[in-house]
């Protein structure tokens, strides 16, 4: 099938290399001049494994191209994939003018070109009722039959190309069934229930699941803080209700809270247009305050160790809001970082990945260092605060010879705390014994 997509940002270009890489004809649009030609010369704005090596395979095939008009992507295509972003609003709510814009240019074109009966799919995460509006927009100024699809994205980054060609399931809404069959069929080549249903239930699934998961994770973060206070060891309390496989073991690693350009967005997004909707969601509330209480109490509990935090030298270990990706969006670690300085910390920081986009969202005076054992010297405190398993690895004895004080404060329940105690140092993990 012919297909363009519109937005070459993360989702964009793994949903049209993937789509190319299952057969289909694509090609992507966006309006980012230097982007787009970059792409046409093979440069991959992101980091994301597979997706360069998908995109040169398609490319080079000729079934993925790159333009900077919406006018010739729509011309060559028969299905719509909009990705473009949806950042938050000071108040939670999703921004959705680059949508909205998207949609009125998609009608004047339709209306130039009166395309048989075109489907336009939201993949950008968008609040429930977004689908209907976007019909409204296109049908501002095209007045025939076109259909409005959500097939919304799961897609982990640093596993997103896996989790495309391999999902869990597949939803797809819409009032049309010609055109929800249409959209389920560019996936035949995949394995995987599909869940057909309505626009609203599809993009409500978006949201549900990525609130679902955020609430995991504030969950066993609130019951690691109750262990730190009777006694009892988080790692084991996660294994055996994890066990029971009504709860499951995954998302449920405690530490300094979810970050990421999804959760934290979604989480308040949810919670707002419920109230808009004249829902007051209050579990969402505690989710995200007891996701932003997790920083202050792992502050608090270096300053415990430390008494007062101003001149101390802190090795923070991650930057990146999670492992594998260069992405610090929402970062914890970025956050507990700019909590430090307040208090007059002298930081040093490492990231195998994220050190250049941390830079460019750090200010003040910070000790970038190119391995961890560059940064340990007269430290008094490390940090982890990004769940990288090669931190795991480091020499931990020379780490321990380097430092002016032997306390490690793990963010992320990563080291092994019995090794780190023998070898002397203090270690303090989250809701770990
Ligand atoms: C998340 C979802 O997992 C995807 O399914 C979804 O498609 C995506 O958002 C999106 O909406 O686009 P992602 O943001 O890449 O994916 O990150 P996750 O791997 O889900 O991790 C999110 C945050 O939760 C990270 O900061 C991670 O460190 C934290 N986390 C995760 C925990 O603190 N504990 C856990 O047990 C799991």
């Amino acid at each position: 099938m012919h297909i363009s997509i519109i937005g070459a940002g993360y989702v964009g270009l793994v949903t049209g290399a993937c789509l190319a890489e299952l057969g289909h004809e694509v090609v992507i649009m966006d309006i980012d001049e230097s982007r787009v030609e970059k792409l046409q010369r093979g440069i991959i704005p992101i980091h994301e494994p597979g997706l360069s090596r998908l995109i040169e395979k398609n490319a080079l095939d000729g079934r993925l191209d790159f333009t900077t008009s919406l006018e010739e992507a729509v011309k060559a295509s028969d299905i719509h994939f909009i990705c473009v972003w949806t950042p938050p609003l000071p108040d939670g709510r999703a921004d959705l003018t680059a949508v909205e814009s998207v949609a009125k240019n998609l009608g004047e074109i339709f209306s130039r070109l009166t395309p048989p009966k075109p489907i336009v799919v939201t993949k950008s995460t968008v609040p429930v009722g977004t689908g209907a509006r976007i019909r409204e927009f296109i049908g501002q100024s095209y007045h025939e039959p076109f259909a409005v699809i959500s097939n919304p994205e799961f897609l982990r980054e640093g596993q997103a190309v896996a989790d495309m060609m391999r999902p869990d399931r597949i939803v797809i809404g819409g009032d049309d069934e010609e055109a929800v069959a249409k959209v389920s069929s560019l996936y035949d080549a995949i394995q995987a229930p599909r869940i057909l249903t309505d626009l609203p239930t599809a993009e409500m699934i978006k949201y549900a699941a990525n609130a679902f998961l955020a609430t995991k994770i504030s969950f066993i973060n609130e019951v690691a803080n109750v262990c730190e206070l009777v006694g009892a060891d988080i790692d084991m309390v996660k294994e055996g209700i994890g066990s029971d496989p009504r709860i499951g073991k995954a998302f449920l690693y405690a530490g300094l809270g979810y970050g990421g350009s999804c959760f934290p967005k979604d989480v308040r997004a949810l919670q707002q247009f419920s109230n808009h909707h004249g829902y007051d969601f209050k579990l969402l509330k505690s989710v995200i305050e007891v996701n932003e209480q997790q920083r202050q109490l792992f502050i608090d509990k270096l300053r415990r160790h430390l008494k007062d935090l101003a001149g101390k030298e802190i090795l923070v270990l991650g930057l990146a809001f999670k492992a594998n990706t260069d992405d610090v969006r929402e970062s914890a670690a970025i956050d507990i970082i700019r909590r430090l300085q307040a208090q007059g910390a002298k930081i040093r920081a490492y990231d195998s990945l994220a050190l250049l986009t941390a830079q460019k969202v750090l200010d003040g005076d910070i000790k970038y260092v190119g391995h961890p054992h560059d940064g340990a010297k007269g430290a008094h405190a490390i940090i982890i605060a990004t769940e990288w398993p090669d931190f795991k690895d480091l020499d931990w004895p020379y780490i321990r010879s380097q430092v002016a004080n032997p306390l490690v404060v793990d963010g992320r329940n990563l080291l092994d705390a019995k090794l780190l105690r023998e070898l002397g140092f203090t270690y303090e993990g989250v809701g770990r014994k």
